[in-house]
């Protein structure tokens, strides 16, 4: 029995307000809640079916056969959800830079999430999809939806999971990626955020800050204040990348080109451009801007670094099926 392929589509997503420590492990339930902007540019595609043929999961990520233990993992979660025992073929073409800190693993579990439900017949609603994105990787319980969108923690599995703030936003704003490193991150998420939550003196004021600042850009955004919703952003990502210098062992993803974005963005903001940074688990910069000034801040980058280093992404849609068989 081979079951009817399904290809899904899904976005990355950066969080302007981080995601960074779990309450839950295993449910991968966030001890803060967060909100991130869905990108256009970044993406993955990813095809499933199962074939009752088959003795394991074959994951394929650009073409390579890869490693399918964590995906399988993943996959049990889908079959004890549905009837179906066989396993799965996975095919996934990643459009991002994989693990360097541009997100790939939202955008790649939450297509697997859609393509592999609707692949083992089931027709699961938005937020249940969001749920079982959220089980992959946190932050793919966002990619769900496009635009802003808030991933609410919630204190269990059925209430943890994304809502959208503004799916289709028409607010004229843009993220610049500076690509410093494309190599695989030296500490992962889930290694990094766990170490905070341990060992961290300052995680508590963390929890607390990130729902006051939650609150903060929700209404920044609704009066479309975009100084507001960047000061926001960028202090919030400082707060997340203190935490992991006063872990134990301490850590850091910056490097010494990651300092040098971060000044010149404060300098162009002093020359009046509104311009922001934020950071993830990896050494990239991303900038928020305006369209209208990111010819500016791209001329700018320029002079630093190479062109294909300099990635610019519009806010993006939601999970989507790509086929019609
Ligand atoms: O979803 P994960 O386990 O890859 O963790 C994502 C963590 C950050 O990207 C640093 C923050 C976030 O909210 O996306």
């Amino acid at each position: 029995m081979i079951s009817k392929p399904f290809t899904a589509r899904a976005h990355t997503n950066i969080a302007l307000i981080k995601y960074w420590g779990k309450k839950d492990k295993q449910l991968i339930l966030p001890m803060n809640s967060s909100l991130s902007l869905t990108l256009d540019r970044f993406y993955t595609d990813t095809e499933v079916y199962f074939d009752s043929d088959l003795k394991q999961d074959l994951f394929y990520l650009n073409d390579e056969k890869k490693d399918a233990a964590k995906v399988a993992h993943f996959m049990d979660l889908v079959r004890s959800k549905s009837e179906l025992k066989a396993f799965a073929h996975i095919k996934s073409i990643n459009h991002v830079p994989t693990t360097a800190g541009l997100a790939s693993s939202a955008s790649a579990y939450a297509a697997l999430a859609l393509a592999a439900s609707r692949a083992a017949g089931m027709q699961l609603s938005l937020p249940e999809l969001s749920r079982l994105a959220r089980r992959g990787s946190g932050s793919a319980s966002r990619s769900i939806y496009g635009g802003f969108v808030e991933w609410q923690r919630g204190h269990d599995d059925l209430s943890s999971f994304a809502v959208p703030i503004e799916e289709n936003t028409d607010w004229n704003i843009c993220m610049i990626a500076v690509v410093i490193d494309k190599a695989r991150k030296k500490i992962s998420s889930r290694v990094g955020m766990q170490r905070v939550v341990e060992t961290s003196p300052f995680y508590p004021a963390w929890i607390k800050s990130a729902e006051h600042d939650l609150t903060a850009i929700k209404k920044a955004i609704k009066e479309r204040n975009l100084k507001k919703v960047g000061e926001i952003t960028e202090e919030n990502a400082m707060k997340m990348h203190a935490l992991n210098m006063s872990a134990s062992p301490h850590f850091s993803y910056f490097e010494s080109a990651t300092i040098e974005v971060m000044h010149l963005v404060e300098l162009l903001r002093s020359e009046g451009i509104c311009c922001y940074y934020t950071l993830d688990a990896g050494p990239n910069v991303k900038i928020l801007c305006s369209v209208e000034d990111s010819e500016e801040i791209l001329r700018r980058l320029a002079v630093k670094f190479d062109k294909k280093q300099l990635l610019i992404a519009h806010p993006g849609p939601g999970v989507q099926l790509i086929n019609k068989k």
